[in-house]
């Protein structure tokens, strides 16, 4: 099997570098195999309107042109190094960065960096059916723009695999493409990527609040003192930050349309025109940010102390946010259930609460966005409000996990729980009624009855520009 090099743009020598070029030669055909298999579903002949990665250059690192999805150009890239970047923080504060693995670190950072990695294509299986029910062609290009970059995160992580990982880097290069999100056998590695995402409101707030888990874990990796790894999650985050994009701006004009129908119906009852009612959508953003908040942790973790003394995953803008970069001092104070059922103050040492002051920074982002989205209603003349549930609901990781609060954070038993559950979270009515709304437009310009257009169109194109060109018989 031979490869063309030159189609692969890359920043890190890979026409020259004979063993990477080895590890790529068994590795590519499978993930080829993978995305015929598991990416899009039904669309691989299409013509999308995608950006492909071809510089680091911050101007011109982008193309935009119509694509097949299978010929995608993935890439492997780094952002150039900082000359004499020094250990930013934990025990080895203020040593040369690694540019090859520390040994002493083998294992954690291996472990780091397929956790991340397994992530990648789950997202992409996760989401492949959903192009059968886009809203309009700019949706349906923002969807496949959003699976050929995780598709090219994967690539990234897996560069990291081969090139510093030797044969065990690529046995796991290779279980990447093994499991599945939500295989019962072989499922992929964190449990939110193996939920369901069944409808464009799933999708939106996949995007909105999972994908900005992503973005603050590879913020944290930025910081590492594995200078590869740094270099290469520094490069992911200026493509995450367009899959954030999609989904905040995609709850946001929900929230503009579910606002027009309110206006044009006297009892504000939506579901009469079509459109979304705010408390399913209040229903859906409970379940993704606490599935979300879920990926960073546990509160109290020994590994986060160890990634953090160790020099290998930082805070969240470690070196301008933050003055004490050891962290040896101080505690970080948490409300937790005990056996008795009562609230009660533990005190967690800073390095073990790494994992939450992360969590912090996503859970005041996602403010923000909220923020946003009520100033959508208040504009409108709409006095209801989206929040964002408290963060001890719906745990399954970490101190609240094993308990029942409710969306405002109170101490409810099971059997309450279970009596109002569809109060909090999307019952199987809301869903089937979503469901009954996504029906696909494709027709240039037009926008399904349920969702606002965007305020602008891709790369400075018309809202009526054929964002994907179908190849297909009919
Ligand atoms: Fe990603
Ligand atoms: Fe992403």
């Amino acid at each position: 099997m031979s490869i063309q090099y030159d189609k692969i743009p890359n920043n890190v020598n890979l026409h020259e570098d004979r063993q990477l070029q080895r590890a790529l030669e068994q590795w590519q055909p499978n993930f080829l195999k993978w995305w015929r298999e598991m990416g899009p579903d039904g669309f691989q002949e299409d013509e999308v309107y995608l950006r492909t990665a071809v510089s680091v250059d911050p101007e011109g690192w982008a193309v935009y042109d119509y694509v097949k999805m299978p010929e995608y150009r993935w890439g492997i890239f780094l952002v150039p190094p900082k000359p004499n970047r020094q250990i930013a923080f934990g025990d080895n504060l203020g040593r040369p960065v690694w540019t090859e693995v520390p040994g002493e670190f083998r294992k954690e950072l291996r472990r780091i960096i397929v956790v991340q990695a397994d992530t990648e294509p789950a997202s992409v299986e996760q989401q492949r059916r959903l192009g059968h029910t886009a809203p309009s062609l700019y949706d349906l290009r923002n969807l496949f723009q959003v699976n050929v970059e995780e598709g090219r995160h994967l690539w990234a992580m897996v560069y990291l695999l081969h090139k510093y990982f030797g044969r065990d880097g690529r046995e796991e290069a290779e279980d990447l493409l093994v499991r599945r999100s939500a295989h019962p056998d072989n499922p992929r590695i964190l449990n939110s990527f193996n939920k369901p995402v069944r409808d464009w409101v799933d999708f939106f707030c996949f995007t909105m609040f999972t994908d900005r888990d992503g973005k603050y874990q590879l913020a944290a990796l930025a910081e590492s003192g594995f200078d590869p790894l740094a270099r290469t999650t520094q490069f992911m985050l200026t493509e995450e930050a367009h899959h954030l994009f999609v989904g905040e701006t995609g709850i946001e004009r929900i929230v503009r349309r579910t606002a027009e129908l309110m206006r044009q119906d006297p009892n504000e009852d939506v579901t009469r025109l079509g459109g979304i009612p705010l408390d399913i959508l209040q229903k859906y953003i409970n379940e993704w940010f606490s599935a979300a908040l879920d990926l960073f942790g546990s509160e109290d973790s020994s590994n986060a102390a160890l990634y953090f003394a160790a020099g290998l995953k930082g805070r969240f803008r470690e070196e301008e946010v933050w003055e004490d970069h050891r962290a040896l001092e101080g505690n970080y104070v948490l409300e937790v259930p005990d056996a008795s059922g009562q609230m009660r103050r533990v005190e967690i040492p800073l390095r073990r609460a790494m994992n939450q002051l992360l969590r912090d920074a996503f859970i005041a982002d996602c403010e923000r966005a909220l923020g946003r989205w009520n100033r959508v209603l208040e504009r409108a003349g709409i006095t209801e409000r989206l929040f964002l549930p408290s963060p001890r609901f719906n745990r399954e990781v970490g101190v609240y996990a094993g308990y029942r609060f409710s969306p405002q954070g109170q101490l409810l038993s099971e059997s309450e729980w279970q009596s109002r559950r569809d109060e909090f979270l999307p019952s199987e009515r809301d869903r089937a009624y979503v469901q009954s709304l996504m029906t696909p437009v494709y027709e240039p310009g037009r926008f399904a009855p349920w969702i606002a257009p965007p305020a602008r169109g891709i790369n400075g194109k018309p809202l009526d520009f054929e964002y994907v060109r179908f190849h297909r018989q009919s």
